[in-house]
């Protein structure tokens, strides 16, 4: 019923987790796995109708690609027997996970619960969150 899968990576150790998870998943069912790692363009933003744009993160270089490619090709080793695809984005997360679900014709998204800016207070990470209302196919959350 599972066939292709896609986890969404951003270096984090809950990512990482739901790495793990989906293999296990994976080497269960003969599923095919996609390990996708977005790294974010800047976001330019209004704030306000006459005080101009904010923008959100650097701009991001070669070596940022290159480091979340040898990240996904690490992860994807540590199961034997596993085969993971790996791919690097650039883009805004949510929309690019939505995407490549799309495209690739999953039938299973697998997040962390959590990624790098984990406060506190909320339940879940805003990426989770969003791709758990706007993937076009189910969405598996892991939570350690
Ligand atoms: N840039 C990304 N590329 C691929 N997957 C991502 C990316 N960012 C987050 N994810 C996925 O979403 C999960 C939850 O991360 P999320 O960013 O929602 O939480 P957070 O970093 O704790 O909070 P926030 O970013 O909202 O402040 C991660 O474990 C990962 O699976
Ligand atoms: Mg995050």
């Amino acid at each position: 019923m599972v066939k292709n899968i896609l986890v969404g990576v951003d270096g984090s150790k809950p990512s990482v987790d739901a790495c793990h998870f989906a293999m296990d998943l994976a080497s269960q069912t003969q599923a095919q796995l996609t390990f996708l790692f977005v790294i974010e363009t800047p976001q330019v933003i209004p704030v306000g109708p006459l005080s101009g744009y904010v923008t959100t993160s650097p701009a991001r270089s070669e070596d940022d690609v290159k480091k979340a490619e040898a990240l996904v090709q690490q992860i994807a080793k540590e199961r034997a027997g596993v085969k993971v695809i790996t791919r690097v984005e650039l883009g805004e997360p949510v929309d690019t996970i939505c995407e490549v679900a799309r495209t690739m014709a999953v039938d299973l998204v697998v997040v962390g619960a959590r990624g790098h800016n984990a406060a506190q207070r909320f339940l879940l990470g805003s990426v989770s969150d969003r791709v758990v209302h706007h993937a076009p196919c189910p969405v598996l959350v892991v939570r350690r």
